[in-house]
């Protein structure tokens, strides 16, 4: 084995410490998630029954169809009734807003520590007191794309995996760049979030066709009520 496949492994195998109680703090008060989004994740229990879905990738076909909105209600829910840690990733490295819906900062984040200038436990946030942390972005990349190709991204996955029992993504539009559909790849299911008016049968289609059937956990109507009913 070479050096660098050597520290690759002795990476994957290193469990995240973290610290309960030391990890930072964000001022955010929670909000007790709408009760859809606590049966969209009692849906998600009760499908792990039947495939092991501790990684799930929000996604959609275009912007503002609700990705962010679905993931962090999501983890809100996942976090109040899980005594297990929840985290959500960041993973829309274009253009980012869970730092914002947080009021974290954006860096050090995901970015950081796939380049090398951050450590694991310092990319994430506890959100007040409860379960949920969060890994923002990171600093700005030229090219997403790339640094998702890299192989450090399937480590973090692996380290990530040793340290909480759901691990949500946040995503850009599948149908404005490659990005979510390399992390579909790196996840054990999808949501498909689609926007009652705006999304159409087209975009769609080709949504589901770039993830591939088998990937989808469920499909969310988002926008038929004040809040997302979800169908798993
Ligand atoms: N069901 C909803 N009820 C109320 N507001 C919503 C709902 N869904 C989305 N929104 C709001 O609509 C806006 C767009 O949603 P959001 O940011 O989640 O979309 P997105 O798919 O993540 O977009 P992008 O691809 O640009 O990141 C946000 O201000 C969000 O708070
Ligand atoms: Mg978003």
């Amino acid at each position: 084995m070479s050096r660098n496949a050597a520290v690759g492994a002795a990476l994957a195998e290193a469990p995240i410490e973290l610290d309960l109680e030391l990890a930072p703090v964000a001022p955010f008060r929670a909000e007790i998630p709408s009760e859809e989004f606590r049966t969209l994740r009692t849906r998600l229990e009760q499908l792990q029954a039947t495939r092991p879905i501790q990684t799930v990738l929000v996604a959609s076909p275009s912007r503002g169809d609700g990705k962010s909105f679905t993931a962090v209600n999501l983890a809100l829910a996942e976090a109040q009734l899980d005594d297990d840690p929840t985290l959500l990733c960041d993973f829309d490295l274009r253009t980012p807003s869970l730092h914002s819906v947080f009021r974290i900062d954006r860096s050090p984040g995901i970015s950081d520590y796939l380049l090398g200038k951050a450590d694991l436990p310092e990319t994430m946030r506890r959100i007040g007191n409860s379960n949920l942390f969060v890994m923002p972005a990171g600093q700005a990349v030229i090219n997403p794309l790339e640094l998702l190709h890299l192989k450090e991204v399937r480590r973090l996955m692996d380290r990530l995996r040793k340290g909480f029992r759901r691990i949500l993504l946040d995503s850009p539009p599948l149908l404005a760049a490659s990005d979510a559909n390399l992390l579909a790849g790196l996840a054990d299911g999808a949501l498909l979030v689609t926007r009652m008016g705006f999304t159409t049968p087209d975009s769609m289609s080709r949504a589901i066709g770039s993830l591939g059937q088998d990937c989808i956990l469920g499909i969310l109507a988002n926008g038929t009520s004040p809040v997302p009913s979800g169908r798993l």
